[in-house]
């Protein structure tokens, strides 16, 4: 049966903070697009290549932190730009729906508030890694730092060994919180800010009020 495809894709990033329940949503919205026949792909960041996927080891594991925060920054940007070459930018092509798992946002909220890199400088590492790929529709989870961390800390089994980031305390987490607050206030076109309190039933209705126009829209435009 033939899919339905829209002209040149469309292109949507999921953000948010430590057990906002991104990765559930994703996953939701994945079949939930399926089920209606249209083309998906599902990736994140960092990984979605082998390359990336390298490049995630390092950072994750820690070996990257005594290197600093600016070269963290350049290494998720080498992840970004070998990510969107190979599997982004093709699949965009061949009309698909590419759904990701954080993109630049993140470096701008944990490299450039929580860990101070320079603004100006992310802003040139996106537009290298992006290359003129940029989302259609960025959903942000926002949910209390209390409530997430209680969503993680079920989520996490007890011999899960915490990530780089995961082991920062509380107060980075809402200073992250907020500053996805003001990219959604900043640049409301592409950003939606979407309330991740209640059931997963009830965040992915929030997360397809949004999603169904956007689609709506990219029919109209290539009927
Ligand atoms: P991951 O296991 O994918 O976590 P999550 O479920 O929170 O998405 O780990 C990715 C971690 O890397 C996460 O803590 C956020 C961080 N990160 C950055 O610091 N900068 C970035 O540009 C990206 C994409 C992720």
């Amino acid at each position: 049966m033939k899919k339905i495809s829209l002209k040149n894709g469309v292109f949507i990033t999921f953000e948010g903070g430590e057990g906002s329940g991104k990765s559930s949503q994703i996953k939701l919205l994945d079949s939930k697009l399926n089920k209606l026949d249209y083309e998906t792909i599902l990736t994140r960041e960092p990984g979605g290549t082998a390359g990336a996927e390298a490049i995630r080891h390092v950072i994750l594991s820690g070996s990257a932190e005594k290197l600093g925060a600016d070269v963290e920054a350049m290494l998720f940007s080498a992840a970004r730009s070998d990510h969107v070459e190979k599997v982004i930018r093709p699949a965009l092509k061949s009309n698909k729906i590419v759904l990701c798992d954080r993109f630049y946002d993140s470096t701008r909220v944990y490299q450039g508030v929580t860990s101070s890199v320079d603004m100006e400088f992310l802003y040139s590492l996106e537009r290298i890694a992006c290359d003129d790929v940029w989302p259609d529709l960025t959903l942000i989870l926002d949910l209390s730092v209390e409530e997430g961390m209680k969503r993680a800390n079920a989520r996490r089994s007890e011999d899960t060994v915490p990530d780089r980031f995961e082991k920062e305390d509380m107060q980075a987490q809402e200073i992250r919180r907020e500053a996805f607050q003001k990219i959604a206030e900043k640049e409301p076109e592409r950003c939606k800010l979407i309330d991740a309190s209640g059931s997963e039933k009830q965040v992915a209705k929030r997360i397809w009020e949004v999603v169904e126009p956007l689609l709506e829209r990219k029919s109209a435009k290539n009927g």
